[in-house]
């Protein structure tokens, strides 16, 4: 995700061989190790919308641009009160379903924190619709849930979500294919080339292991990874269940991303 945390160490500055922990400079260092069958292939028949999408000729690589590299910067200030608050953002009026709150870090391959990470989110309702004008499930619109979130990671990478449990909901794929709880989530890092796009699921549903786009990922190991345990420390008495879900940008325990092999 940060180029300079993701790929350089820090070392005693070499004007300053005592090594005051103060004073430090960015020299590179080595990549950690990735397992490159971590990720599913592009061509998946089990995911039916994959043997259209996936490339049918070799790959060209394309060199980033200033732009890209450089930007977009997040302020604090573009950040609302509620952006982080799906149960309220919508019309201030609560959104219907199980209260929970998701949270977690954003971490890099030594386990580092990352901050100022711009973390979105977005999710169906609890009964497994979206706001979206391609959504045809019977499920009802809730009038107060929008479905959508975003915030910026804090110093030591964390962030944290008040939204509803999203439902379950079945989608054309092959027949009776249905889509276990999920939430998707969008990570940036300090510039466009570098958004990362990923999956949140909730430990114990049972849907997890019958969905053909989860079962793309080959490893178990990286399944889990996807999956939030129920985190009791961090649920409020007589509000909201908490579920936690660290999301690691590369090394062998990086989440898996549906955009980027690489995870960078
Ligand atoms: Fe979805």
């Amino acid at each position: 995700m940060n180029r300079s945390q993701a790929d350089f160490q820090v070392k005693p500055h070499l004007n300053n061989p005592a090594g005051d922990e103060t004073d430090h400079s960015v020299v590179p260092g080595p990549l950690f190790f990735r397992d490159r069958d971590w990720h599913p292939p592009a061509y998946t028949p089990g995911y039916k919308t994959s043997m259209t999408r996936a490339p049918q000729r070799a790959l060209v690589a394309l060199g980033s641009t200033l732009s890209e590299e450089t930007g977009p910067a997040f302020g604090h200030s573009m950040i609302g009160d509620l952006d982080n608050n799906l149960i309220m953002n919508f019309t201030g009026d609560p959104a219907i379903g199980e209260r929970i709150i998701m949270h977690g870090r954003v971490l890099d391959e030594t386990g580092r924190g990352v901050p100022g990470v711009l973390v979105e989110i977005w999710q169906a309702n609890a009964g497994g619709r979206y706001r979206h004008k391609k959504d045809g499930y019977l499920a009802p619109l809730d009038p107060n849930f929008g479905g959508c979130g975003r915030t910026l990671t804090g110093r030591d990478g964390s962030y944290e979500f008040l939204t509803v449990r999203p439902g379950a909901y079945p989608w054309p794929n092959h027949v009776n294919n249905w889509r276990p709880m999920h939430i998707h989530i969008s990570v940036f890092g300090s510039g466009f080339g570098q958004r990362l796009i990923t999956q949140m699921y909730f430990e114990g549903d049972p849907l997890i292991a019958k969905c053909p786009i989860v079962n793309t990922i080959g490893q178990d190991r990286a399944i889990q990874a996807l999956v939030a345990p129920l985190d009791m420390n961090r649920a409020i008495p007589m509000d909201c269940l908490a579920y936690k879900f660290d999301i690691v940008l590369r090394g062998r325990r990086q989440s898996f991303f549906e955009n980027r092999k690489e995870g960078l």
